[in-house]
């Protein structure tokens, strides 16, 4: 039944190419959602007690990599931004790249400075490749035009648009190859080893002899070019490495590098048998998670592609949407990008500082991101010396501050919290100017009530209620 939608969507295809690319990608569609099927009928699980922690090769730390100043590996590599998904957990409508996160800079201005500098530093052309979506593709068109001119050259290609399908009769949502963009998704970051074939961007990449693929978050503001990495990548003939980093309390859920019958393979919280959450989540047993900062081999992609062998976990994300006016339940089927590795030879797992991970998912981590705990240097974000071997601050915000909008209603003037442990505010609070926060501070504010906190205020271990104007 799947099929037949299928190959009706595909009869609504006019132009006859545009016809053929479908097809191609409804075949690819068809064959995850059939993999979801036979899965979910044999109920195949891990077994738990081959699950063991990486042995010592399989986990190498960063601090022993050698430390060569040269860079003659760069002309091998190619970096490329992952930029399929939307603002909309920040309240933002349009990719989320596009969100201006430090000194009026965007998160895609920053990497494409990174990427200019470095090829300024080492007179190099690392190329910068962006997988967008049919969600971010047309509004980060408009926007890189204004890098033409810079030391960078930035290419992109679009990721695949496979169809929502309906929770209960699992048949396609979308009625024809233009139905609205809510009946249709992107298929996750795992997507990215097929679309980079199938968009021509790999061949062209090994034509140009690019050998490495540097991926990582768009959001993720600490993943900028490590050539120690990049080197050890090529002398050590790795296929694939990802970048690891110690697990604390706050990133239980991170996904985790594991040694299941010999072969290095990632562990999702999604893949762990109800029982063995607990075990999971111990930071004892699995110290390290995935940063999603990957090196991967392009000769490597190409082969594992042509012989469709990648096969990620599926993982259903299952979701309400609304489409024709009525709210519907639907599926869809995705895959991560590090779930791929065990399928790459010599793959394996390197321990990386905390600040190779600066994710930016939510307003209180826009506001460490804007904060004076950092300052800007080419692109890249620094932490202020004074902070260097500590954690950053834990920082809670409450729902006024859910949307970029609100936020920056609030919070016009980044307070100093360079001697900042904990800050959580809740409830209607605006920051004045020049507003120092220092050591555990609390603010909450009532349903109905409102807290200005005055230009220059220094709140020190404080906690703040009610209505009341220090
Ligand atoms: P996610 O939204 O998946 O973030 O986007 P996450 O919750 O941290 O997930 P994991 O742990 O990395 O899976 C991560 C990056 O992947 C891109 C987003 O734009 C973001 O840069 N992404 C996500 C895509 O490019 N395509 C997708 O289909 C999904």
């Amino acid at each position: 039944q799947m099929r037949n939608s299928l190959n009706a969507l595909a009869d609504t295809v006019t132009d006859p190419e545009e016809q053929q690319k479908f097809e191609q990608e409804m075949d690819t569609f068809f064959a995850l959602f059939r993999r979801y099927l036979t899965d979910k009928a044999s109920g195949s699980t891990l077994d738990w007690d081959k699950i063991k922690s990486p042995s010592p090769s399989e986990v190498v730390d960063y601090k022993s990599l050698p430390d060569d100043p040269s860079s003659s590996n760069l002309d091998k590599l190619a970096v490329l931004k992952l930029n399929g998904g939307l603002g909309t957990s920040m309240g933002c409508v349009g990719p989320k790249s596009v969100i201006e996160v430090r000194d009026g800079n965007t998160f895609l201005d920053l990497s494409v400075r990174q990427i200019e500098h470095l090829n300024r530093k080492y007179d190099a052309d690392v190329p910068l490749l962006l997988m967008n979506s049919f969600n971010t593709d047309k509004d980060t068109a408009k926007i890189i035009k204004k890098y033409q001119g810079h030391k960078v050259r930035v290419r992109t290609f679009n990721q695949s648009r496979f169809p929502r399908i309906y929770r209960d009769s699992l048949l396609p949502v979308p009625e024809s190859y233009d139905d609205s963009l809510e009946a249709w998704y992107p298929p996750g970051h795992g997507d990215l080893f097929e679309s980079l074939v199938q968009s021509g961007e790999l061949d062209n990449l090994l034509s140009q002899g690019r050998d490495v693929l540097f991926v990582s978050n768009g959001d993720n503001l600490g993943a900028t070019v490590d050539t120690k990495i990049l080197d050890h990548m090529i002398e050590t003939g790795s296929e694939y490495i990802m970048e690891l980093t110690p697990k604390t309390r706050a990133d239980v859920k991170g996904g985790t590098l594991v040694n299941y019958e010999g072969q290095v393979q990632l562990l999702e919280i999604a893949q762990v048998p109800k029982e063995h959450v607990e075990d999971f989540k111990s930071i004892k047993k699995f110290k390290y998670f995935n940063t999603n900062n990957l090196w991967i081999n392009l000769k490597a992609i190409k082969r594992l592609v042509e012989q469709n062998a990648i096969e990620s976990e599926i993982i259903p994300n299952n979701k309400t949407i609304n489409y024709q006016g009525s709210e519907v339940n639907v599926l869809q089927l995705e895959t991560a990008v590090g779930a791929a590795i065990r399928h790459f030879e010599g793959a394996h797992g390197v321990v990386v500082p905390r600040s190779r991970f600066l994710p930016v998912k939510t307003c209180s981590d826009l506001l460490l991101v804007k904060s004076d705990l950092f300052y800007l240097e080419h692109g890249a974000l620094k932490l202020d010396p004074v902070r260097e071997g500590y954690a950053n601050p834990l920082i809670k915000l409450g729902s006024h501050f859910k949307k970029v909008s609100g936020f920056q209603q609030r919070v016009p003037h980044m307070p100093k919290i360079l001697e900042l442990d904990h800050l959580t505010i809740t409830g209607n609070v605006t920051l004045g100017k020049n507003v120092s926060l220092k050591g555990t501070v609390i603010i909450v504010c009532n349903d109905g009530q409102k807290i200005d906190i005055p230009n220059g205020s220094i709140l020190e271990n404080v906690v703040v209620t009610g209505n009341l104007t220090i």
